[in-house]
């Protein structure tokens, strides 16, 4: 690897990339960790405010659609690695809005792509391109025994996972063709703190404690595979330091849950939590017309992980979910923030989609 000690962490004021910049500024003194992030509406710097102090720690602000700015940023750094997170991970927004995926999601990779091979070519092979994408390439399983693996045919259905596929190309694209060294990872769906509330368990934790209706898209038959973000933080930090180059790493913590059960089960800890008599928030539900080609079941075979790197999840999904009740009831204020003020608009436009 380079000697240089500076780590390029794009879209980390957002949910998962807040953690996994948390996580490499507190475990690692020695680098110098720099923060990429537009600041869109997911983009929140409160979700970092105990790193401020931090003298390892640096943010800036930027478009990764910008690529002279990419490339002026690269040039001025010699990152010795980029973990790269900056995306529109919505699905809902990316089928009203697709082209804001393929240019953040796509141009986005490739300009950034484009900089290290430009800044890097002369020791290209000291550096380390780490592009995180989602289990939803694969495509939608049927099949119960069915799981997702590092060699399933790639097979997206909504802009949003067209868009993450694309980018995944690309960077293979790269690695093959010019010999940047990547790896990719591909994580199932991450709960926990600071998880923007457009998404599901925030949104019905959100919306219990406001006495809202619990908007569950279909029959909420559909099933996803739960992960704890600080989980794929460290399978993050384990894959960039310890992942063999051109390597793809499947992230997921066998972990399946039918959209209806997971509700109801979030309801029953949320009316533990406030003191509300069993089943008060259950009768908040209301089953609302399905998400256009909504995917029936996403779930990872992780094996490949475990086996090559070690890597396990560490929280039990009700230990987990209980974490997260627990954290947004610590927080209202971050709640409110973001769902009052300038970012009312966002969250309502939300609704306005469906
Ligand atoms: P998020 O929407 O919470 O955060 C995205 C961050 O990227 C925000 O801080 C935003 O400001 C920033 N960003 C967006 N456009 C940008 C641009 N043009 N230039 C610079 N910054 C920009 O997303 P997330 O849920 O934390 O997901 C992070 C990554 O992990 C994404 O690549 C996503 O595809 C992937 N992923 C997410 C999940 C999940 O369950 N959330 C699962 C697997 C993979
Ligand atoms: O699988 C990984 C992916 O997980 C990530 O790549 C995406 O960035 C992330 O957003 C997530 O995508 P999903 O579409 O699975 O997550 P979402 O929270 O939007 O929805 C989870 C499930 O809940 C899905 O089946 C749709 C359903 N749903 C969602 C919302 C927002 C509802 O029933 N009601 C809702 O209001």
């Amino acid at each position: 690897m380079s000697n240089s000690n500076k780590i390029l962490i794009t879209g980390g004021a957002g949910f998962i990339g807040s953690h996994v910049v948390r996580r490499f500024v507190t475990t690692y003194p020695d680098y110098q960790v720099f923060n990429l992030d537009a600041l869109t509406y997911a983009g929140n710097l409160e979700n970092l405010s105990d790193l401020e102090a931090f003298p390892n720690y640096t943010f800036v602000k930027g478009d990764i659609t910008d690529s002279g700015f990419v490339e002026d940023l690269f040039i001025e750094h010699d990152f010795k690695g980029v973990i790269h997170l900056a995306a529109e991970s919505h699905v809902d927004r990316s089928i009203s809005d697709p082209m804001a995926f393929v240019m953040t999601n796509v141009v986005g990779t490739v300009n950034l792509l484009n900089a290290a091979r430009r800044a890097w070519r002369n020791d290209i092979d000291k550096h380390l391109f780490y592009h995180i994408s989602t289990d939803e390439v694969y495509g939608e399983l049927h099949n119960p025994e069915e799981l997702f693996l590092e060699t399933t045919k790639y097979d997206p259905r909504s802009p949003y996972s067209a868009s993450k596929a694309s980018s995944d190309h690309f960077v293979r694209a790269y690695h093959n063709t010019y010999g940047m060294p990547v790896v990719i990872s591909n994580c199932s769906n991450n709960y926990g703190p600071n998880h923007f509330p457009e998404k599901l368990i925030p949104l019905m934790i959100h919306n219990v404690l406001n006495d809202k209706p619990l908007p569950v898209y279909g029959k909420g038959e559909n099933i996803r595979d739960w992960l704890f973000v600080e989980d794929h933080a460290r399978a993050i930090d384990v894959i960039f330091h310890k992942g063999k180059n051109g390597e793809t790493y499947n992230i997921g913590g066998h972990n399946e849950w039918k959209n209806i059960d997971l509700v109801k089960l979030l309801c029953k800890i949320m009316d533990e939590k406030l003191g509300r008599e069993e089943n008060t928030s259950e009768g908040l539900i209301q089953y609302v017309t399905d998400r256009a080609g909504h995917d029936l079941r996403y779930a990872i075979d992780a094996t490949k992980l475990k086996k090559e790197l070690g890597w396990v999840p560490s929280l039990q999904f009700s230990e987990g979910l209980t974490k997260t009740v627990e954290w947004y009831l610590s927080n209202t204020e971050w709640l409110n923030n973001v769902t009052s003020g300038a970012y009312k608009h966002y969250y309502e436009e939300m609704y306005d989609r469906r």
